[in-house]
């Protein structure tokens, strides 16, 4: 039973990210999760990890995260509230492998870089700038892949993996389209996507992008 529920919490996680991690050594020591939220990547690692700590800033997500890891049986997943791009990583227990799935930016990699020793690792799928591209706007947190290697490369991190995960929606009709992203209406028209993404409808545009990056690097 707790192994059918931590399958299904590893639902809509990126399968690149869970099968490059699955042939890690997460074994021995402490992988943190940056941006856990419902804790999905933290408790998804759990069965093969000693100890691992999820972060968030947000408090209720983590009362959630609990949650999930108590119906699991999980119990060596800790969540605390902190800010990943403040925090220092090597306070919280010297983690061996940094890992995250979509909450990703400059300053958690540079922090992971300063937390991490030699050889250790940090994974993470992040929002690529294709990110629902036909709403015009592109999120600040996105990356493409020349600016992701770039800023590992200056934090000292070597590259081992880097692929995009893309998946486009093709609609038949307007309705169609607009039918598909009505799920998406509160968050897009809080952050400016919704007038975007009417215009592209109206010009006929019929497709909508998911689009992630995914990453395995390793400190020099
Ligand atoms: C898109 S959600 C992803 C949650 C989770 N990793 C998953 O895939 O289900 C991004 C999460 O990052 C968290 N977050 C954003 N900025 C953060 C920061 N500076 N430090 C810690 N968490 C942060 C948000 O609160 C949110 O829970």
């Amino acid at each position: 039973m707790a192994q059918a529920r931590t399958a299904k919490e590893q639902d809509g996680l990126s399968p690149t990210l869970l099968r490059w991690l699955a042939v890690e050594p997460l074994t021995t020591g402490t992988i943190l999760d940056v941006g856990t939220g419902s804790g999905r990547l933290a408790l998804a690692l759990a069965p093969r990890a000693r100890r691992v700590l999820g972060l968030d800033v947000d408090a209720g997500a983590l009362v959630e995260a609990r949650r999930r890891a108590r119906r699991a049986g999980v119990g060596n997943v800790l969540f605390v509230v902190a800010d990943a791009e403040k925090v220092d990583y090597r306070s919280l227990g010297r983690p061996d492998c940094v890992v995250s799935h979509l909450c990703m930016s400059d300053a958690i990699v540079e922090r992971a870089a300063a937390g991490l020793s030699r050889r250790g690792v940090l994974a993470f799928t992040a929002f690529h700038v294709d990110q629902w591209r036909e709403t015009g706007r592109v999120s600040r947190f996105a990356y493409d892949e020349e600016r992701a290697r770039a800023v590992l490369a200056a934090a000292g991190f070597r590259v081992e993996k880097l692929e995009p995960e893309r998946k486009v929606a093709t609609f038949e009709s307007d309705d169609a389209a607009r039918r598909a992203a009505e799920r998406f209406r509160e968050k897009w028209e809080a952050d400016d996507r919704w007038a975007g993404w009417e215009r592209f409808v109206a010009e006929g545009g019929r497709t909508l992008t998911e689009s992630r990056l995914v990453v395995l690097a390793r400190r020099e």
